[in-house]
């Protein structure tokens, strides 16, 4: 029970259900270090995105890490300043030449607005190309989810949403069952909240399993079925989230942190105020 556990997607890849996400990773220089120390420690699984500003430093540090680029998973979003038809398969020329690799394993739609119909189209041609394995969404949250998805030739393989033992998203997973969709959850560890970490049912549970809150956390998640990528800059945070598959929660621990429930989440934005704001940003290359 020591290895990594991988989830098998609606197109039939396997993804490993642990990785490292490398949101508020600041600069290529830092992110090369952290994904070569976690490729180091084992992670084959790397999230970023467009807008994180740090896609140069995760291919740099696979492509410095000796290990073969069929296995390592790496995913990253397209920004919605990118979403268009012809305009989305340009960014992801892009995309690719700033890892350093000729295909994505995973690409997503960072967010729920723009020309996201028209960006999905070119990202199925992109599938049809070979530039992109698996195609997912991000941030869908509103019934623009439904309406992607019934456009969709190719239904969407992940949906990533914040998700964690304060909001276990429970009602988004039963949305999308119909389509195949695995969740992958964002904001893991409640983005380090003390609340969620010092949460004392948990500390029980960490207490009885000699792990930490983090890594009880963790292994709920991925008995719980859902992806994760925590992120660290700290390589004993790296090293303790890998660490999460040499026990198991007993029926009763699981349903205790189910029960953690309560409709908690750690950013709120309405649509309107997402397509304000977020919108106004537009990540360089
Ligand atoms: N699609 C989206 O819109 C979206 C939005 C947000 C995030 N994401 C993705 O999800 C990933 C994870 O989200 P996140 O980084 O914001 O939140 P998170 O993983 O829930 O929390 C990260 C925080 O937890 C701390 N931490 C990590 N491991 C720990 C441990 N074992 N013990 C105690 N503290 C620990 C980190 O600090 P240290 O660095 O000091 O360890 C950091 O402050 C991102 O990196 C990104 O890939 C996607």
């Amino acid at each position: 029970m020591n290895e990594q556990t991988y989830v098998t997607l609606n197109d039939g890849t396997r993804i490993p259900q642990m990785g490292i996400g490398v949101y508020m990773v600041a600069g290529d220089d830092l992110t090369e270090r952290t994904v070569a120390e976690a490729l180091r420690l084992g992670y084959r699984h790397v999230d970023t995105a467009h807008a994180y500003g740090n896609e140069r430093g995760v291919g740099r540090a696979i492509a410095r890490s000796g290990i073969d680029r069929d296995e390592v998973w790496v995913t990253s979003k397209l920004w919605p300043s990118e979403y268009g038809e012809g305009a989305t398969s340009a960014a992801i020329d892009r995309m690719l030449a700033r890892l350093g690799t000729d295909h994505l394993d995973l690409l997503l739609l960072h967010q729920q607005f723009g020309d996201y119909l028209g960006a999905w189209r070119d990202m199925e041609r992109a599938v049809a190309e070979g530039r992109v394995r698996s195609i997912g969404i991000s941030n869908f949250e509103s019934d623009r989810l439904e309406e992607l998805c019934e456009a969709a030739t190719i239904k969407p393989s992940v949906l990533q949403v914040e998700c964690h033992p304060f909001y276990q998203q429970r009602a988004l997973k039963e949305r999308v069952s119909r389509y195949g969709t695995a969740i992958e959850c964002w904001y893991p560890l409640g983005h380090a909240d003390a609340g969620l970490l010092g949460n004392g049912v948990i500390a029980i549970i960490a207490e009885a399993h000699g792990k930490s809150a983090a890594q009880v956390i963790l292994r709920w998640h991925i008995q719980t079925g859902n992806i994760v990528f925590p992120k660290s800059t700290n390589p004993a945070h790296l090293a303790a989230n890998l660490d999460v598959f040499d026990f198991a929660l007993a029926a009763d621990e699981m349903a205790a942190i189910d029960a953690l429930d309560c409709g908690k989440r750690f950013f709120n934005m309405t649509l309107e105020q997402q397509e304000r704001t977020l919108g106004a940003f537009a990540p360089e290359d």
